[in-house]
């Protein structure tokens, strides 16, 4: 029988904590960084190569798998984790944010959303129900709310209708989830940049409980100060004993500031995306591979790094692979992205249980800003 769906804390340091979070599909240590696999498969990795990193849970999406190739034959295939061959726990998205973001022609009401399709224009629909229902028959470990997320800067009356509209929608996608044992639902916070907003929105989902609360509605170009301020005015008053989420969030600085400010997981493309377009991040910031100053580099990209591309190749190479728009370039580049983010949040995680979490920090920095090697 699988485990009750819980999140431990195991230590703290300042704000941050360091915990596991136990699943139906195993347990995962946290903080964590969830690798982006939108469309059934972490772009350009192969799920071992996914693994390889120390990745324990990664990220699936609503919107793209509902449109293709429909969540009922992800269901008739036998759900998520074994179509794309992921046995671990899988988060899913619940599409609104996407519908907002991608959605061609769109329709926003009350009850949800009305949108066509960006691959075929076919027409669809999403609401708290559906989208609840569609990651069912995903097989998600962890459901999401179907929330909206304003595109900022707005008015402060238009955040507080949308945070309001979407703490409406909470409800409803809380009454259509199907508790099971060993799988969650989050409720997502929203409010803008509003203190008074964010504090009502994380009472109205608290109200409701949830076995795990996201932060939405951030890095959507507020900047990084704002978003940490925010982040100060709402961990503090989420509860202390659930997992907290940072959606869509961000650059190595961007987690480590935020573990620091008390949130416990991430999700973002920047590592996979960079990968496919020759960034590289590192121990010491991060470089362009197409750079004419790597032609006859013949060092690996990390000294520190036990991924694919650092252990067998040379930057001089992966420089080639690029200038040659040769498909080994992104997946090789992919990979040590990922296993990178996966060493930052493994070191930071070692840092709050040995409670040198500040020191970690001003060291992670200080070689950031050292440049490359
Ligand atoms: N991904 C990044 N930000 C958000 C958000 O506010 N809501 C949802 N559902 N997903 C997101
Ligand atoms: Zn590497």
């Amino acid at each position: 029988m699988s485990s009750t769906f819980r999140w431990i804390c195991e230590s703290t340091d300042g704000l941050a904590r360091a915990g596991t979070l136990h699943t139906a599909h195993g347990p995962v240590q946290t903080p964590t960084f969830m690798p982006v696999g939108t469309a059934g498969t972490v772009k350009a990795m192969t799920m071992d190569a996914v693994r390889s990193t120390g990745a324990g849970i990664v990220l699936g999406n609503t919107y793209h798998l509902m449109l293709r190739p429909g969540a009922e034959r992800v269901k008739q295939l036998g759900g998520l984790h074994k179509f794309m061959d992921w046995s671990g726990p899988i988060l899913t998205d619940s599409g609104g944010f996407q519908v907002m973001s991608l959605g061609a022609l769109r329709k926003l009401d009350q009850d949800g959303v009305t949108f066509q399709s960006h691959i075929d224009g076919s027409k669809h629909r999403l609401d708290p129900q559906r989208s609840t229902d569609i990651q069912h028959a995903l097989d998600a470990t962890i459901t999401m709310c179907f929330d909206e997320c304003p595109a900022l800067p707005a008015a402060p009356e238009a955040i507080a209708a949308s945070m309001r509209m979407s703490m409406r929608w909470a409800a409803r996608s809380r009454e259509a989830f199907i508790q099971r044992e060993g799988y969650g639902q989050f409720g997502i916070v929203q409010g803008g940049t509003e203190p008074e907003l964010r504090a009502e929105s994380v009472k109205a989902l608290t109200d409701i409980g949830f076995e795990g609360y996201a932060i939405g509605g951030l890095a959507v170009g507020e900047g990084q100060e704002l978003m940490f301020s925010t982040l100060d005015v709402t961990t503090p008053l989420m509860p202390n004993d659930k997992p907290r989420y940072l959606m869509g969030v961000g650059t190595p600085d961007d987690l480590l500031g935020s573990v620091m400010r008390g949130v416990d997981m991430f999700d973002c493309v920047m590592p996979t995306r960079a990968g496919r377009t020759a960034r590289a991040y590192t121990e010491r910031g991060h470089i362009n591979l197409r750079n004419a100053r790597f032609a006859l580099d013949a060092r690996p990209l990390s000294p520190h790094c036990d991924c694919l591309a650092c252990t067998r190749h040379s930057r001089a190479y992966l420089h080639h692979l690029f200038r040659a728009d040769e498909i080994l370039g992104p997946m090789l580049l992919t990979w040590h992205n990922l296993a990178y983010y996966q060493r930052l949040m493994r070191g930071i995680r070692a840092a709050i249980v040995d409670g040198t979490l500040s020191a970690h920090a001003e060291h992670l920095r200080a070689e950031w800003q050292a440049g490359d090697w």
